[in-house]
């Protein structure tokens, strides 16, 4: 029988799997994380990008399609920039809405003592070894660590996942969740092999039913055989990754678009239009993983189901390793 007790990242949610649906600001809404949640993993609602009305509309989709756990995002260096909408959100979700509250891209330590406070627990997305050092020190419950694989912005130098988590493992006391390349139960066990109790997936999760973009978008990911690193240059964001073809070839070479600011102006309309061919399909490497759009339900499913599969197909290597290893050595 396999489960996950014992597994310090779901005691934390108190959800099922200790499977995430990353938050990307324009997906993250009901639809999305109320069918994650109702699977068993983590749903994000993104608390950024909308007014508080509007927030809780998207907050009665997710408890319309389940009564399980779900967490609430709060992207830092967005909010900090406004700080009624941060002061609003944070009211908002410490209300008794969630017991987890997710952030990003800035320091956790501005909302750490609220959030003890209120009785919820807080994971802060880190991309290196120091920031989670520093985001541990500062006292969140655990820590999310994206290697340079993953989609939205990253480091110019950051490390790749598989050299991160091994790294950080040896230096962390509190749980990590991987993120970065993970797509399925292989990605995920391959994580919790060097050292992960959980994982994070965004590129994923655009490819699911329920996400509102384009179904041209998500096809791109489904076809995508490469990806294309762009140097974008903000201190925020300074690269990121799409799919490649003649476009985001186009805006890498600075000949095509706004390369500081891809979906400044007339591209997000494209975007939303599904021009594939006028405006970035943004992904992490994991696009080339993707082979089909699936209910997101399915895919919190499918990559528990495949990770036992695998974790089973691992232990079972210990037989095989202690007999002769050549049919000859064997005779
Ligand atoms: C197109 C795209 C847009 C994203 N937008 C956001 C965002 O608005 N806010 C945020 O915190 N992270 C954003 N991310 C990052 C994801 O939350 C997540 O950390 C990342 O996708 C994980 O890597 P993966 O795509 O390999 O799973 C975005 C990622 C992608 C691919």
């Amino acid at each position: 029988m396999h489960s996950f007790e014992g597994n310090r990242v779901t005691r934390h949610t108190g959800t099922e799997f200790p499977v995430f649906q990353a938050p990307i600001g324009l997906i993250s809404r009901g639809a999305l994380v109320g069918a994650v949640s109702a699977a068993g993993g983590v749903g994000l609602l993104e608390t950024g990008s909308l007014p508080i009305p509007q927030l809780q509309a998207e907050f009665d989709i997710v408890r319309d399609r389940s009564n399980r756990p779900f967490g609430l995002h709060f992207l830092i260096a967005a909010l900090e920039r406004r700080p009624e909408q941060e002061k609003a959100a944070l009211d908002w979700a410490l209300d008794g809405r969630t017991k987890l509250i997710t952030t990003g891209y800035g320091d956790p330590t501005r909302y750490i003592k609220r959030i003890k406070d209120a009785g919820a627990v807080t994971y802060h997305l880190t991309e290196t070894l120091e920031e989670a050092l520093r985001a541990e020190d500062a006292g969140v419950d655990g820590v999310v660590l994206g290697g340079a694989e993953k989609g939205g912005g990253n480091g110019a130098d950051n490390l790749h996942t598989f050299a991160l988590l091994q790294q950080a493992r040896k230096r962390l006391s509190i749980p990590i969740v991987a993120t970065g390349g993970i797509v399925d139960g292989y990605g995920m066990a391959a994580a919790f092999a060097l050292g992960a109790e959980g994982v994070w997936m965004g590129t994923r999760f655009i490819a699911s039913e329920e996400c509102p973009w384009h179904d041209n978008y998500k096809q791109a990911i489904v076809e995508a055989d490469e990806v294309i690193s762009i140097d974008i240059g903000s201190r925020l964001i300074p690269k990121m990754r799409a799919v490649r073809n003649t476009f985001s070839e186009a805006v890498a070479r600075g000949e095509a678009g706004d390369k500081s600011n891809p979906y400044a102006g007339d591209a997000m309309k494209l975007f939303y239009e599904g021009r594939t061919d006028l405006a970035l399909v943004g992904c992490g490497e994991s696009a080339v993983l993707i082979d089909k759009v699936k209910p997101a339900g399915d895919i919190v499913r499918d990559t528990v189901a495949e990770f036992w599969g695998e974790i089973d197909r691992l232990s079972s290597l210990r037989g095989v390793a202690s007999r002769p290893l050549t049919p000859a050595a064997e005779a």
